[in-house]
């Protein structure tokens, strides 16, 4: 096996085996994917989704330290763990596992690796862009060195990451939903659960 693939599927199964209990295999497994700024919402609308619906959700930061002690997000280390997260994400779907992918997806050159796992694995695809105004987006990322900072959240990114990242938004070029979650997000998750059922 080149060197590359051996990497890549050790590291696929390392980031398995961090997964712990995954949900039963179905027959029309979904396959949810966010798209968003830092702090628009993803991780905790991920959650709430998964708690309506039985999810393997595939959070890149979490992950990104499973494979690296202390990550230092350069283009390498982010290569790498895409590379990863991808075969993890195809072999989930192959078994029939739902899978959420919980990161910031805001390339159209990364999300057609996406198009093509769903595709490949007969997955349904459900695109989201996931927003929230910037004042209340700069707020919540201020919150997470504080005391009040919740201990779910895998995120390192702060508000100039935010900033930085706003010239990277490439608008989704297939179908999707969106959300805003300054709003209820409950609508959204009702609708993503009647489109799996
Ligand atoms: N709909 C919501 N209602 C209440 N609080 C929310 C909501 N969405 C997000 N938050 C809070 O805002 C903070 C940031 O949200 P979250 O971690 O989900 O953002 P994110 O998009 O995953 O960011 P990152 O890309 O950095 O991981 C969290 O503390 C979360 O609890
Ligand atoms: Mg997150």
């Amino acid at each position: 096996m080149p060197m590359r693939e051996n990497q890549q599927s050790q590291d696929a199964q390392r980031l398995r085996d961090a997964l712990g209990m995954l949900p039963e295999p179905v027959a029309e497994q979904a396959f949810v994917v966010v798209s968003g700024l830092p702090g628009t919402g993803k991780s905790y609308f991920c959650r709430k989704l998964a708690e309506k619906a039985p999810f393997c959700i595939v959070e890149s930061d979490a992950l990104r330290k499973v494979l690296f002690n202390s990550p230092s997000y350069s283009q390498e280390e982010s290569t790498r763990l895409f590379a990863a997260c991808h075969a993890l994400i195809e072999q989930l779907l192959q078994d029939g596992i739902p899978v959420i992918l919980d990161a910031t997806n805001l390339s159209e050159y990364h999300r057609e690796h996406l198009y093509a796992i769903s595709d490949r694995t007969k997955a349904r695809l459900i695109l989201v862009r996931v927003e929230a105004p910037s004042e209340l987006v700069y707020e919540r990322l201020g919150a997470r060195n504080s005391s009040m900072a919740n201990p779910e959240d895998k995120s390192d990114a702060n508000g100039e990451i935010y900033r930085r990242m706003q010239s990277r938004v490439d608008r989704i070029r297939r179908n999707h939903l969106a959300v805003d979650t300054s709003r209820d997000i409950m609508p959204v998750i009702d609708r993503i659960i009647r489109l799996i059922n």
